[in-house]
């Protein structure tokens, strides 16, 4: 009841909304009543789920791409006028060790995570101070705290938490809230599409999908976060844990990390 009378009829982009958290925050936030654009790639798959659906906008974007970031800003803008809210979820993950790494993947992980968060940003700033707004970024608890074989996925999060935290600091005064969303492990295709050391999708998960938190209770949480404007979240019970000890306890938690890694089915330690 809170979030339909929050939500309705704010305008609200979402990246990454042809899958997992980004398609479930989308469906969330169009049953509150918002009027929500879903910008992807994967276009057929948006227009599937808009189909009927007159408050929901879809918009082919790579994010990855400057002038897509700044087309899907204008489309928002000329169809409703204003923005609400830009939810910057779209990303891409990896496996392998850095010594194996073809240096593209980092490079394109940057490009996606790092750079489609900047992009997007950029370009619905305006709108979003016109309209005492908000820009959530989606990143991790590899955000907070580094996961081997993951350096470009971690780098890329911790870049977009540093960059979302100085544009919160800048705009203090301005009335915009900036919110550093970190989810822990969730069931989704993001660990299928995670690149390997030559650049090609993994294609399989390492982990129990079915024992993670669901996508739906994750955009449960991005909800709750951006009702009530908080800074930061961070998600699940070893999320928490996982940061705590980074602040406290950090090469103890080197330690575990690599412990709880090698337990990986087809570690990259073995
Ligand atoms: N699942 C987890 O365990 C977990 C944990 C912490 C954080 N996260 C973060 O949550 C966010 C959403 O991931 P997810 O778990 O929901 O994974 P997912 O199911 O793989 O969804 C990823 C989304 O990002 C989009 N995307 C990828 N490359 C893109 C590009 N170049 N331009 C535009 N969109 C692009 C994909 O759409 P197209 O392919 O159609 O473009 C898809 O909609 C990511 O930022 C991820 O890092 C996930």
């Amino acid at each position: 009841m809170k979030n339909a009378a929050y939500f309705k009829d704010k305008v609200i982009i979402v990246t990454g909304a042809s899958s997992g958290i980004g398609l479930a925050s989308a469906r969330l936030f169009y049953s509150y009543g918002a009027k929500v654009v879903m910008a992807a790639r994967s276009i057929d798959k948006m227009l599937a789920e808009a189909e009927g659906k007159e408050n929901i906008l879809c918009v082919k974007t790579d994010v990855s791409v400057e002038a897509d970031c700044r087309a899907l800003v204008e489309v928002a803008v000329a169809r409703w006028g204003r923005i609400d809210i830009l939810v910057n979820n779209a990303g891409l993950s990896m496996r392998a060790m850095f010594k194996d790494l073809d240096l593209e993947v980092i490079k394109r992980l940057m490009d996606v995570n790092f750079w489609g968060t900047v992009y997007c940003t950029k370009y619905a700033l305006p709108y979003l101070l016109e309209s005492k707004g908000q820009v959530a970024g989606v990143i991790s608890i590899a955000g907070y705290s580094a996961l081997p074989a993951r350096t470009g996925y971690s780098s890329s999060k911790y870049a977009i938490r540093g960059f979302l935290d100085t544009v919160r600091i800048e705009h203090l005064k301005d009335g915009l809230n900036v919110l550093v969303f970190a989810p822990g492990y969730t069931s989704s295709n993001v660990r299928k599409a995670a690149l390997t050391a030559d650049g090609s999708a993994q294609g399989e998960t390492p982990l129990k999908e079915d024992n993670l938190m669901s996508a739906e209770r994750c955009a449960e949480y991005l909800a709750k976060g951006l009702r009530t404007r908080r800074s930061e979240m961070i998600l699940t019970p070893l999320g928490k844990a996982t940061v705590w000890m980074q602040k406290r306890f950090p090469r103890l938690l080197d330690k575990l990390t690599y412990w709880y890694i090698s337990r990986e089915s087809d570690s990259p330690f073995k």
